[in-house]
């Protein structure tokens, strides 16, 4: 009789809340605000204000939303991912030079994606608050802060684009999707995709070095 395929604990549900959290305000965030960037959108939308509102609820609901999952949830994993990512080594220097070469739990690729997403959050913020309050205090009116809002906007559709291609058509890669909605991924897949990471976990099983990628529920 065959055996199921061995599942290995991927992300905790501190890490898919933070990741939810942010893709859901995102798409809302990205659809409010083609529809006051498009003229063609806003024609067809039309209740300008009431798109504006639903934008800049969004964005405080966001930040909000991130806090609470950041206090209340697993902070441990979220610094040991941020370690994990801050972590870049030959293997993800030869990967970036399309070499193969054996990737942690997060290929380098998926690492400067990550560092992409934090840095263009904040920049979203920074931009965002300038065209809201400049709307009200003239001294903070900047006209850069819309080019730079803007070009955001074209950068992070092109990046979600393709990471919409990789997580839920392309058959290689969208496995991984488990791992986003339930937590765990086959070892099999794993293993192709990830080796160091599966070697790092089985070396941890074996008692041989402490779980730094494990323990994930
Ligand atoms: C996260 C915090 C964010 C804040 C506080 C924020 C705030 C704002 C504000 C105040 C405006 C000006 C609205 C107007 O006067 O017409 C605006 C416009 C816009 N936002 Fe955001 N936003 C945020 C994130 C995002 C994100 C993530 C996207 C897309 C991925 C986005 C896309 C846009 C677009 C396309 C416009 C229209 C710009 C234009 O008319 O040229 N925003 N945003
Ligand atoms: C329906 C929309 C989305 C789906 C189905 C999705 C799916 C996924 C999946 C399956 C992973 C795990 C990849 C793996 O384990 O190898 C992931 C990771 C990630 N996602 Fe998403 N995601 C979505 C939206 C977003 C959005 C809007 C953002 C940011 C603006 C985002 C940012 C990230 C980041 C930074 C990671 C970790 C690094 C990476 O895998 O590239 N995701 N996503």
């Amino acid at each position: 009789m065959a055996t199921a395929p061995r599942r290995l604990a991927r992300f905790t549900r501190t890490e898919r809340a933070v990741h939810w959290v942010h893709a859901s305000a995102f798409m809302i965030l990205l659809g409010s605000g083609l529809c006051l960037y498009l003229p063609s959108l806003a024609e067809m939308v039309g209740r300008r204000p009431l798109v504006k509102a639903i934008h800049i609820y969004t964005a405080v609901a966001w930040a909000v939303a991130l806090l609470l999952v950041v206090v209340a949830g697993d902070r441990r994993s979220l610094v040991r991912t941020a370690r994990e990512i801050d972590r870049f080594d030959a293997d993800d220097r030869a990967w970036l030079r399309r070499r193969r070469a054996p990737q942690g739990r997060l290929n380098a690729g998926q690492k400067l994606n990550a560092v992409i997403t934090a840095a263009f959050a904040v920049l979203f913020v920074v931009t965002g608050f300038f065209l809201w309050y400049g709307e009200r205090n003239t001294r903070f009116r900047l006209p850069a802060a819309l080019l730079v809002h803007d070009w955001l906007m074209y950068v992070s559709f092109i990046l979600f684009v393709g990471h919409l291609f990789l997580t839920l058509v392309y058959p290689k890669t969208r496995h991984s999707l488990n791992g986003m909605t339930h937590g765990w991924v086959e070892e099999d897949w794993a293993r192709a995709h990830h080796g160091k990471w599966v070697e790092e976990m089985s070396q941890w099983h074996e008692g041989e070095i402490s779980p730094t990628a494990a323990s994930r529920s």
